[in-house]
């Protein structure tokens, strides 16, 4: 049987590196990655090919540059394309909005205007919890309304999700589903590939385990929340779950078993866990007893907030295959295998 070929942006990332692994497992696709090394390493190639025993191709191109990326488009008949490229750091976008807006937007424009000119006719967006914002009711389904956004970052999701629905609409032959990750931690098991930021993370679980380390300095924010222990609650989700959703998703487009051609997913665990749980749980898997000091509220963090995922469990056929030990476990192995890195 010919293999289909997926085109992974920004697969050098994070959550991309992780989805082409889940891919090349399939047997069923072929993998192209397009990555601009603006978070990320080439090294996340010669990490999947030692994990995987599979050398992909691969583009070094910033998906902004419209008659760049379209060489990708006519060197390879693509049949799927996973859209991972953005800028994600929530801070950083409302600090310098343009960049975010410049960058996610026209990134995404590009990748869906030459899907359309190549007949490219599965999309799949990374979106993200954020589109929610500052949640009443719990857990958040896909039903939740979309209220306005709470930062650039947030906002170029879900300017992202309106205009694919918009672009869908306008083509019947174009399927898009929108992913909505909440809080995506944890490293492959094997530790050999996990989250290399380039810059200081401001997510919970690399600050404990680099911590863990010396590297950095935790401070829990608050604990005087209405919460079972006073902290923040999130919705922890393994990026190897995440990365087998998109796997799903890609059999589901292409199976074209949706039903409507613009589909948002939320994919979560469902389960809420508080920052010192997620202290205790990798104290636990660890056996390091964590230093931190609990500091003042910071302002614009949400008291709690988990998902609703029984959408992707139905139509995608996704479960979680991690816990929160499993997560904590994996990102405290990937901590110490990458500790001395300097790429
Ligand atoms: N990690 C999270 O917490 C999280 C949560 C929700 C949604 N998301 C979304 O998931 C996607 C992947 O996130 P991640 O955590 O893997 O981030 P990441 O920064 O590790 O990966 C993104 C990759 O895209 C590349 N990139 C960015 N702009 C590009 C451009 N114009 N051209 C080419 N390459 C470009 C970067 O170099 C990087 O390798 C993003 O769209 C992000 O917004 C992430």
């Amino acid at each position: 049987m010919d293999k289909k070929t997926v085109l992974v942006t920004g697969g050098a990332g994070y959550i991309g590196s992780h989805t082409i692994i889940e891919l090349l497992n399939t047997n069923k696709y072929e993998v192209i990655s397009a990555d601009a090394f603006f978070n990320s390493s080439p090294r996340a190639y010669t990490q999947i090919e030692e994990i995987t025993g599979k050398k992909i191709k691969q583009y070094e191109i910033n998906l902004c540059d419209k008659k760049k990326a379209e060489r990708i488009f006519l060197e390879n008949r693509i049949d799927s394309l996973i859209h991972f490229a953005a800028f994600k750091a929530v801070g950083e976008s409302v600090e310098q909005p343009l960049k975010y807006y410049h960058n996610n937007m026209e990134s995404l424009i590009n990748m869906i205007s030459l899907c359309n000119q190549y007949g490219v006719a599965n999309f799949i967006f990374s979106s993200s919890c954020s589109v929610y914002g500052n949640v009443e009711k719990l857990p958040v389904d896909e039903n939740t309304p979309i209220p306005q956004a709470e930062s650039p970052y947030a906002h170029t999701k879900q300017i992202g999700e309106t205009l694919l629905q918009h672009v869908c609409k306008q083509h019947p032959a174009f399927n898009a589903v929108a992913l909505r990750y909440f809080n995506p931690v944890g490293a492959h098991h094997s530790a050999k590939i996990g989250e290399w930021a380039l810059n200081k993370p401001n997510n919970l679980v690399p600050l404990i385990t680099g911590t863990a380390i010396g590297k950095y300095n935790l401070t829990v924010f608050g604990n005087d929340y209405p919460t079972r222990d006073g902290t923040c609650i999130r919705d922890y989700i393994h990026v190897s779950d995440i990365a087998q959703a998109h796997v799903l998703a890609v059999h589901y487009l292409l199976d074209k078993k949706n039903t409507s051609n613009f589909e948002p997913f939320n994919l979560g665990t469902g389960a809420g866990v508080s920052v010192l749980e997620a202290i205790a749980a990798f104290e636990k898997v660890s056996g390091k007893k964590l230093n931190y000091k609990i500091g003042a509220r910071r302002p614009g963090d949400v008291i709690a907030v988990y998902s609703n995922s029984s959408k992707a469990f139905n139509l995608l056929g996704w479960s979680c295959k991690h816990d929160i030990n499993s997560m904590m476990k994996t990102a405290w192995d990937w901590e110490l295998y990458s500790k001395n890195r300097t790429d």
